[in-house]
């Protein structure tokens, strides 16, 4: 009896209503999207559309019902059409890319079930002792026009050849992440320049832009992987964290995991956390966002206590495209944004614990863990060592 108080045009308004709400809701809880509007000030006028686009057919929908005339009754059909349309599209469109199966025969994709790859034993005297060798580099940026294809190349045959127990690749591997060819382009190039080494990818921020991460999980992870991770061998731990942009990703069930994590390992055992979005670093103020690309005091506030004081031992990551080392306290940072994407130019701001930086070349940081230290060597993409460091880690 209620709904008859109503005519049909009112009716199909409403409909319209919810289901751009479950949208609505759906692409604003999506991975990634609130640490996007942090950054990109300018989305958030894409957004006040959508929301004028939501609530238009209930408004048109009221003044139709008490003040009806032919021109509210067809404004309000239009409208209501339209928003239909929209939220549809939007929805198909992000469901059907993000579906997309990308063929990645060839890729050894690490399977973080089972234990972190470490070195047969060495022939030599001087590399008996090591336990592991792994290459980390990060932010490749496959689909900018302003990213480097020829260091993205030589960067992979570099390390094919050091025949290193892994790569870790941390991120921002596409430039948009919702787009299937650039991640096939991604993968024929890994295909076709990494043919013996081992790859574990983790999504940075641009492989999560928009509803990215589906994606980049068929493509570069195993259906049961989790975006946040832990990889152990002996007294050797990994610890991925699902850092995109800031803080925003970084929820309190997270958060609660790292920390259960680290107390379940012995302090004198080795911990390494690895994210996309840098713990500290340089960088360069972003004027649009009205925020520093260096040492964003939300991450610096709730990682760095944790990992000081649970004595990890280095935290590596991308997201800023340059070479850093930095010490903080007792933990060792190594920014590695140096894959292909542009290099960020005028570094106007220095981190106050920043040892070395280098922004002007392309590479990849070179990780070998002993019993007692690691060594930490920083090649540029040809392989001329640019810096070497050593940290203790009992
Ligand atoms: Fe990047």
């Amino acid at each position: 009896m209620f709904i008859k108080k109503f005519k049909k045009c009112e009716i199909f308004a409403f409909i319209t209503f919810i289901l751009s709400v479950t949208v609505f809701i759906w692409f604003s809880l999506l991975c990634g999207m609130q640490g996007t509007f942090h950054w990109h000030k300018e989305g958030l006028l894409i957004y006040l559309i959508f929301f004028i686009l939501l609530f238009s057919p209930v408004a048109l929908s009221i003044i139709n019902h008490f003040k009806p005339n032919k021109f509210t009754h067809n404004f309000l059909i239009i409208i209501s059409t339209l928003g239909l349309i929209f939220y549809c599209t939007l929805f198909l469109t992000l469901s059907i890319l993000s579906s997309v199966k990308i063929n990645r025969n060839g890729l050894d994709i690490l399977d973080i079930n089972n234990p972190l790859p470490v070195s047969e034993i060495k022939q030599t005297d001087e590399a008996e002792n090591l336990i592991a060798h792994y290459a980390f580099t990060s932010d490749p940026h496959w689909g900018s026009s302003t990213s480097n294809a020829e260091a993205r190349k030589q960067i992979l045959k570099q390390i094919d050849f050091n025949n290193y127990d892994c790569l870790f690749l941390l991120g921002d591997i596409s430039e948009v992440g919702i787009i299937p060819g650039i991640y096939k382009k991604a993968v024929n190039d890994i295909q076709e320049n990494l043919k013996h080494t081992k790859l574990r990818a983790i999504p940075g921020n641009h492989d999560a832009l928009i509803n990215g991460l589906p994606l980049f999980k068929s493509t570069f992870m195993n259906k049961s992987d989790t975006f946040y991770f832990r990889m152990d061998n002996g007294t050797i731990h990994f610890i991925f964290l699902n850092i995109l942009w800031d803080t925003a990703e970084f929820s309190k069930k997270q958060e609660k995991w790292l920390i259960n994590q680290l107390e379940s390992i012995p302090q004198e055992d080795t911990v390494i956390v690895i994210s996309h979005c840098y713990i500290t670093g340089s960088g360069f103020y972003d004027v649009l966002a009205q925020r520093s690309w260096g040492d964003i005091p939300d991450v610096i506030n709730r990682l760095c206590p944790i990992l000081e004081k649970y004595n990890v031992d280095l935290s590596l990551s991308g997201h800023n495209h340059f070479f850093e080392y930095l010490e903080k306290e007792n933990v060792s940072y190594a920014v590695l944004g140096t894959m292909g994407g542009k290099l960020d130019e005028n570094l106007t701001y220095s981190s106050p614990y920043s040892k070395w930086i280098n922004n002007e070349v392309f590479g990849w940081l070179d990780l070998k863990i002993y019993d007692s230290h690691l060594d930490l060597t920083f090649y540029e993409k040809s392989g001329i060592e640019l810096y070497r460091t050593q940290i203790k880690t009992k």
